[in-house]
């Protein structure tokens, strides 16, 4: 048996950084046969369509997906494959790693975003010019859902659960998010905190180790996660995981970076530590924290690129994290 994985590099950096961690996937004894599929802006430019039907059937039918960035296209990309895979989930683990500078060494933290609703699937209009709309759904299955994943995920690493919102302003919308969290929150008995978003925003920033799963409708999660990614060092080493019940998709958090697209200076650890989830997602935890190790102790003691203060090219984290392995 080996595990089908569909790689689809997309733009920019994606297609940097994604064959770097095929690499680091390949000098592991775990059985994978990789199917490489386009999609993004040079896709669209070529063959007039930013998601073939081709890449989105493979999507569908991999045991898992590895997703490097679109570009501008990203919306028409991501978002429907997020759907392919019947993501309800996204889990975004953010952490300082030691020798990286961090502006908050403490940081050790996983976003649990809502990842199927909100104003990301809304309809926006113009009524009229100069004048525009928003209308975003919010169910209580889809709530639900994400509340039953999110205490599950927090049980399973003994973590506290913060739930964010803005239900004082968005009674309807997040007032529905924030009561079927109750509701599963009560059910199991669970303990959490409920804070508004933009004062947990600050309170990330001046205290992030006070936080372990933070449960976020989709828009919240987007933007804290960024925020997040600013307090240990950049995007580059934020990673995520699309999980659906059956599927899932990993993806590092950042995009196709254009301003370094190209310059093979790109950091890989983002995308390595997506693997490291998607090993862990398919049952390979051992190869997963073996993935984790190599790329942390890389991270410590170097090589590293410039956007970790260092003069490293992709390539030459690569080659130090394979040599890890
Ligand atoms: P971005 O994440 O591409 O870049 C933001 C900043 O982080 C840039 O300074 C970039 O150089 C840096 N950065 C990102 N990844 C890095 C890496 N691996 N190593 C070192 N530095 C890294 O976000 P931006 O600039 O807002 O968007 C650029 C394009 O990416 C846009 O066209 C946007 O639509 C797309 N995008 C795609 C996403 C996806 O495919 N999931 C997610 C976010 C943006
Ligand atoms: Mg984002």
């Amino acid at each position: 048996m080996s595990y089908d994985i569909a790689v689809v590099p997309g733009d920019g950096v994606g297609r940097e950084v994604t064959p770097a961690t095929v690499r680091v996937l390949e000098s592991l004894d775990v059985p994978f046969s990789f199917t490489e599929y386009e999609a993004g802006d040079g896709t669209l430019a070529e063959a007039g369509e930013a998601l073939p039907e081709v890449t989105s059937q493979g999507v569908e039918s991999a045991d898992a997906t590895l997703f490097g960035a679109a570009g501008e296209s990203a919306a028409d990309v991501i978002l429907p494959l997020r759907e392919t895979v019947g993501s309800f989930a996204n889990v975004r683990p953010v952490r300082a790693y030691p020798g990286v500078d961090a502006l908050q060494p403490e940081t050790d933290l996983v976003f649990v975003r809502e990842n199927t609703e909100g104003v990301y699937t809304g309809i926006e209009d113009e009524i009229t010019e100069g004048v525009t709309t928003l209308t975003r759904v919010v169910t209580d299955d889809a709530s639900r859902r994400i509340a039953a994943f999110g205490f599950d995920y927090a049980e399973q690493r003994g973590a506290d659960v913060t739930v964010a919102h803005k239900a004082n302003v968005m009674r309807v919308t997040d007032g529905q998010f924030l009561d079927s969290v109750r509701a599963v929150g009560d059910e199991r008995g669970a303990e959490y905190d409920e804070l508004l978003m933009d004062a947990l925003a600050m309170h990330l920033v001046q205290r992030p180790a006070d936080f372990d799963v933070v449960l976020c409708p989709n828009l919240a999660g987007d933007l804290l996660s960024d925020l997040a990614a600013g307090l240990v060092g950049g995007l580059g080493l934020l990673p995520s995981a699309n999980v659906g019940t059956d599927n899932a998709l990993f993806e590092p958090v950042h995009g196709s970076a254009p301003d370094i697209a190209g310059q093979g200076v790109a950091n890989p650890a983002a995308t390595m530590l997506s693997a490291a989830l998607m090993l862990e997602w398919l049952g390979e935890d051992e190869a997963g924290r073996r993935v984790r190790d190599a790329v942390e102790g890389v991270l410590s003691d170097g090589p590293r690129t410039p956007d970790l203060g260092g003069e490293a090219a992709t390539e030459d984290v690569t080659e130090a994290v394979v040599e890890r392995l």
